[in-house]
């Protein structure tokens, strides 16, 4: 048997061994954790997809054993790939922290900071990257690109104020679908997605590009507003579809018995997960059409490995971290500054949120009747 030669490659510190061709993206995905860089515009089962919002951007303190000069810019993870003997720094490098807060306040020159309002909001990428890297003021002064909401076909709204022209989408319809019926038009500043002459997206794969557009800035009509994500359930679930094309294997959103949205399965990265080597793309008709648990074979609770706030909405009960303040304190307990169920008077007072084995419902609320201002 040909021996597979692997090349050795070192990101803050730790070594791994990787096949030649591998970006430093994809080799710092392996050791996982913080050490793998933000990514925004890449995809890896999008062809050609990267290099474009530069999140990803990583100091290469060692170009390779031949020749282990650094690179004297910082370079795009996701388009780079390792040579032996390489060493990255990601999260060990001051310029790359000081360099990703400078492109995190770019992204946000023209995104509205409107999470509260999103529909996106705990499921947002730039959400998560400004929380990491953002800073909590801006420095641009001037009046802000906006755009009207469109309605791009029966399924998708397009809001492309939030855009961040990671050309995610445009790679799906590309490739996904028989027929491109949009793309980014303009350059620049006024560059924008578009559907030229207005024409509705309505083949069979197009709700795709709403899983993979990381911001607010394609949702989906038959979801939008009607819950926020945290609330709902996820279960993985799958069916027999007709359309050879479509993996049928998905993420149903549960509220209690309702199918609130359909979605495709993702990884820890938040990318579509692969079956049988196959990126698990699913069809306008899973997604859309079949919005009842009897339409799926339910096959248990999705894991959400990514720290995220749907992951707080597992509805298992919570495991409590050791308390190791006692230890500090030389055995005095914490002091409970304020007990806010016994001081709002909203929720039932023998009810601990916590330990609820289900969503929570009104029942759960206002059992004693609120004070009158
Ligand atoms: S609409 Fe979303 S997926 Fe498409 S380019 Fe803009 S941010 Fe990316
Ligand atoms: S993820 Fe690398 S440039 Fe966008």
């Amino acid at each position: 048997m040909e021996e597979i030669k692997t090349i050795k490659v070192t990101i803050d510190n730790i070594s791994i061994d990787v096949a030649p061709g591998t970006t430093i993206l994809n080799a710092a995905r392996l050791i996982g954790g913080e050490v793998a860089p933000p990514a925004m515009c890449y995809y890896s089962s999008l062809e050609g997809s990267g290099g474009k919002c530069r999140t990803c951007l990583v100091e290469v303190a060692a170009g390779s054993t031949a020749d282990p000069r650094p690179m004297p810019k910082l370079v795009a993870s996701c388009r780079t790939n390792v040579m032996d003997g390489m060493v990255v720094k990601n999260i060990t490098s001051d310029r790359v922290l000081d360099a990703r807060k400078g492109v995190v306040e770019f992204l946000l020159i023209n995104h509205p900071l409107d999470c509260p309002i999103c529909d996106q909001a705990g499921e947002c990428d730039l959400q998560d990257l400004s929380y990491d890297h953002g800073t909590e003021g801006t420095r641009y002064a001037f009046a802000r690109r906006t755009f009207v909401k469109e309605d791009i076909g029966p399924y998708i709204q397009l809001h492309m104020t939030r855009c961040i022209l990671c050309y995610r989408c445009v790679y799906v319809a590309n490739q996904l679908t028989n027929e491109r019926m949009h793309g980014i038009v303009d350059r620049g500043d006024h560059a924008a997605i578009s559907t030229y002459i207005s024409r509705a997206i309505d083949n069979d794969f197009s709700g795709n590009m709403i899983d993979v557009c990381p911001v607010g800035a394609l949702t989906d009509r038959t979801f939008r507003f009607k819950n926020r994500v945290w609330f709902t359930k996820p279960m993985d679930a799958h069916r027999d579809c007709e359309n050879p094309e479509c993996c049928g294997k998905v993420t149903l959103w549960l509220r209690g018995e309702e199918v609130f949205r359909v979605t495709t399965r993702n990884d820890q990265w938040g990318e579509v997960q692969r079956f049988d080597g196959k990126a698990g793309w699913i069809c306008n008709t899973c997604r859309f059409d079949k919005k009842e648990t009897k339409d799926w074979v339910i096959e248990g609770l999705t894991t959400i490995s990514r720290h995220s706030v749907i992951g707080a909405n597992k509805y298992k009960i919570l495991e409590m971290p050791k308390e190791t303040i006692a230890n500090v304190m030389h055995g005095r307990d914490p002091r409970l500054i304020m007990d806010i169920h016994s001081v709002s008077g909203v929720n039932e007072p023998g009810m601990d949120l916590s330990d609820i084995n289900r969503p929570a419902t009104s029942t759960d609320f206002e059992q004693h009747p609120q004070p009158k201002n």
